[in-house]
């Protein structure tokens, strides 16, 4: 991605985007929305909305157990998006997709799965640079089956160290989970090299591609990954549900996550058969609707220019990050190459949330705090930071709206 020029290259046009996204006509606090938080959440255009709402007036039911017509066409409009989630991360079936609350549950249902076969002093391999939701989970095996969690560092401009990274393999590491883009720096980390180091050594390894995924194509085979972990409502769709892309083989041979009902073969007193995957990895009954309009933001963003979009997005991040280091107290934290559209920052001697704050009252949404990556936090010695992220519907306005709004809250608390 090329952060090189200012303008939005012709073949794409926020404008036209924008007219797609009806929140983004509010105002707030008296001043026409720019929302900068997508990193946190993304809006939802109109044909998820309508789509959705379209779905629960003409035709909805619970799904697989029926046999009347209304079950069989939502059963249909689910698999349906299974199949949309499968095209989007051109996996090679769509059984290889497990439908999940999030990335969080995404990466809860590995954790539990692998984790059953690890033993005291099996090592998994994490970066500095993970969301806590590729933390926690790790942590729950270091807790309850003695694992040992194995730290690769992060270099000063964000990357990670790919040294270290290699460095980190031994004879007892048993997998690797790693972030394909920090939501804090920005980082795109090197996917492939990452997925062909751990298979070097014979390691699986899962990626979390909760930010990646929105923001450039992403192809799991050409990738070679194991596992890959997205969520829906950054993706432009709603929230309550993600996916996990996993292997097939990996798949066939992990235990399942939750039990329940739609996940068994078959139950007797004595004895429990899993059903197969994805279903083995799907008790109850699922986000339905959430799921069919994930298939609709998913199909929207395939209708987009990914490639033009990404050059956007970075065009945007470019102008930010130039307008704010004018100023010498402020910290961009995250200059990696080919970054991916946040931006954070702090400012000395200022608090990041009173910034955020006071630039609500501009109407300017931007999130402040650790991000919940604390880690990352500590290794940048900061104790928390205010990020502006930037999506398809974002514009050079904004941008300038935004620098506004800062200057302004900086002036108020210098
Ligand atoms: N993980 C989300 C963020 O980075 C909530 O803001």
């Amino acid at each position: 991605m090329s952060a090189s020029f200012l303008q939005a290259p012709a073949s794409f046009d926020p404008y036209a985007i924008r007219t797609e996204f009806p929140v983004l006509g509010r105002t707030v606090n008296g001043n026409a929305l720019t929302y900068l938080d997508s990193a946190a959440s993304a809006q939802k255009p109109a044909c998820v909305i309508d789509g959705m709402a379209e779905q629960m007036r003409t035709s909805y039911a619970n799904v697989h157990r029926g046999l009347h017509t209304m079950a069989n066409e939502t059963t249909e409009s689910f698999e349906g998006a299974r199949k949309t989630v499968a095209k989007f991360l051109n996996a090679a079936d769509s059984d290889e997709i497990i439908f999940t609350s999030g990335t969080t549950e995404a990466i809860n249902l590995v954790a539990s799965g692998i984790g059953a076969d690890l033993a005291p002093g099996d090592e998994i391999i994490l970066s500095e640079m993970e969301h806590h939701s590729n933390i926690v989970p790790w942590h729950f095996l270091r807790t309850r089956k003695g694992v040992v969690l194995k730290w690769v560092g992060v270099l000063d401009d964000g990357q990670l160290d790919m040294q270290a990274y290699k460095d980190a393999f031994g004879p007892k590491t048993r997998f690797v989970a790693l972030t394909h883009m920090s939501n804090v720096t920005g980082t795109i980390t090197d996917a492939k090299a990452l997925v062909d180091v751990a298979h070097g050594h014979d390691v699986p390894i899962l990626l979390d591609g909760s930010q990646a995924a929105v923001h450039m194509p992403v192809d799991v085979q050409a990738l070679g990954v194991d596992f890959y972990a997205v969520t829906g409502h950054k993706l432009y769709g709603p929230t309550g549900i993600g996916a996990l892309y996993g292997k097939a083989d990996r798949l066939k041979t992990m235990r399942p996550y939750q039990g329940g009902g739609e996940m068994i073969e078959s139950v007797s007193k004595d004895n429990i058969i899993y059903g197969v995957p994805p279903h083995r990895f799907e008790a109850g009954t699922p986000p339905i609707l959430e799921a069919i309009g994930l298939g609709m933001a998913l199909n929207w963003m395939m209708g987009l220019d990914r490639i033009a979009l990404a050059e956007h997005e970075s065009a945007l991040a470019a102008r930010t990050t130039e307008g704010l280091t004018q100023y010498n107290d402020v910290r961009i934290i995250g200059e990696a190459p080919g970054k991916g559209a946040v931006v954070s920052f702090d400012v000395r001697g200022m608090h990041a949330h009173d910034l955020a704050q006071l630039m609500d009252r501009y109407g300017v949404a931007v999130r402040a705090g650790n991000h919940c990556a604390e880690p990352l936090m500590h290794r940048f010695e900061a104790s928390s930071t205010c990020r502006a992220s930037f999506a398809a519907y974002n514009t050079d306005e904004d941008v300038d709206r935004f620098l506004e709004a800062f200057a302004k809250a900086r002036e108020f608390l210098s």
